[in-house]
């Protein structure tokens, strides 16, 4: 079997961010811009020709957009409202601003007249160099200035390209073959590991949900302040729940069965004709799965990618729960003395070997296969390999402020409707790896990179 080829990961000896809450360092911002900027043009051309105003996933905007926003969002936040400096076009910066929230409804593409291709690149080519010119040149640090101050403004649009990337990949994953070339290299890695799955026992204590501004470079308002919660003692499985684990699901008639969903969910499998993972394909009686570049035999030692919805219904059938925040968070930074960790696996800085990040590879690995990267309870793979549902309702932690750079970024999901993911996937940025960093979907939202795995309270 190929080894994975490694084209979008970074270069691991590029400067690291400092936990110390000040000013980025300019050096280290032009890195990070431009190596953002890389990886986002690397993941554009695994398109083939004419797949730019394609519309993979019908709650997310043509793929148009996205070449647009990304730069449009750092010109729109960093030049024009950090430092008051002038834009470029009014309409298109307008245009670009906002993607959409994933909800239940389709979006009407015909509603906007998206721009031709080299309108477009125009645009991105005058947003880029106004953004580099202000990371060269600008006071990136004002004391007091709501945007400046620490560099916030800064931090977030680099922030918000990594994630994007990760959008963009998982919008990728939906496309046909013939819409995309696989770079050289490219390979996938299907080798079980031999890390038995079984419970761990974690006993009761502290987790630490969110962190202070002061303790870290940059966090996004839903991580903000500090907030501690108990949590009782649990088990937790050591490794994710598996393609191979939740096919027995299916084959039981899992799917089939409103023992194990809600009524919303029910309606949403029956309109969606769904009833199997979105990442699988049946053929006769053979199982595949719907790889970025190809369908592969369905490899049953990966992660299995679900909603949460599936996931939760899995759980009820073995009899169990999905993690709440505070346990997937015990589970990974927590540690028998009760210290708190950095990452799963310690303080060290994050590498390939601690697991599957920074877009180290096009599809997940096999569970189990990282050891280095285990807790300090022995729980595999929490940061990498997959985003992990968990049942908490996303909100704000007490004190919740909506960070000025981006007011709407989280205050606008505290809506009940979404739930919190925590980990990582193939396709987050090593950037994003921190304690308190949160991602939300809604329960039924089916695209991203997210498995789980179940627990249990401790009797
Ligand atoms: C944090 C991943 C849920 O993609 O909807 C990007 C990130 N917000 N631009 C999303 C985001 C605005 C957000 N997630
Ligand atoms: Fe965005």
């Amino acid at each position: 079997m190929p080894s994975p080829a490694l084209p979008l990961s970074s270069n691991a000896s590029s400067p690291s961010v400092t936990r110390t809450g000040r000013a980025i360092d300019r050096g280290h911002a032009l890195e990070w811009y431009t190596r953002n900027r890389a990886r986002t043009t690397a993941l554009f051309d695994v398109l083939a020709p004419g797949t730019l105003y394609a519309q993979p996933i019908s709650q997310r905007h043509p793929i148009v957009f996205y070449v647009g926003h990304l730069p449009g969002f750092s010109l729109n936040t960093l030049v024009k409202r950090g430092l008051g400096r002038p834009g470029i076009d009014e309409r298109l910066e307008r245009l670009f601003a906002r993607g959409i929230d994933p909800d239940d409804g389709g979006h009407d593409a015909s509603a906007f007249a998206w721009p031709d291709e080299a309108t477009v690149s125009a645009f991105v080519r005058e947003a880029d160099a106004r953004v580099l010119d202000a990371l060269a040149t600008a006071d990136l640090d004002q004391p007091g200035h709501p945007l400046m101050d620490r560099s916030e403004a800064v931090y977030a649009i680099l922030e918000h390209e990594a994630m994007h990337q990760e959008t963009l990949l998982y919008m990728w994953h939906r496309l046909p073959h013939d819409a995309k070339r696989a770079p050289a290299g490219y390979g996938v890695r299907t080798t079980p590991g031999t890390t038995p799955q079984g419970d761990v026992q974690v006993p009761g204590g502290v987790a630490r949900l969110g962190e202070s501004r002061d303790a870290m470079a940059f966090g996004w308002d839903n991580e903000r302040p500090a907030f501690d919660v108990d949590v009782p003692a649990f088990r937790i499985q050591r490794l994710n729940v598996t393609n191979g684990d939740f096919l027995a699901f299916v084959e039981a008639g899992g799917y089939e069965d409103a023992r194990w969903w809600t009524a919303e969910d029910r309606a949403w499998l029956q309109a969606e004709g769904q009833a199997h993972p979105i990442f699988w394909e049946r053929r006769g009686s053979a199982w595949y799965w719907r790889g970025m570049f190809e369908c592969l035999p369905l490899p049953l030692a990966w992660p299995v990618y679900v909603s949460q919805a599936e996931a939760m219904a899995y759980a009820r059938w073995t009899g169990r729960r999905l993690p709440t925040e505070g346990e997937f968070q015990r589970a990974a930074y927590g540690s028998p003395d009760e210290s708190r960790r950095s990452y799963p696996w310690g303080d060290a800085a994050p590498t390939a070997s601690h697991g599957v990040f920074d877009f180290s590879s096009w599809e997940p690995e096999p569970v189990g296969t990282h050891p280095e990267g285990q807790s300090a309870w022995g729980v595999h793979d929490l940061v990498g390999n997959g985003w992990e549902w968990t049942s908490s309702v996303f909100a704000g932690f007490p004190g919740f402020r909506a960070i000025p750079s981006y007011p709407e970024y989280s205050a606008d999901f505290f809506d009940e409707a979404h739930r919190v993911l925590k980990g990582a996937s193939p396709a987050t940025a090593r950037d994003l790896l921190r304690p308190s960093f949160r991602n939300w979907f809604r329960p039924r939202y089916p695209y991203v990179y997210a498995t789980f795995r179940t627990v249990e309270s401790q009797a």
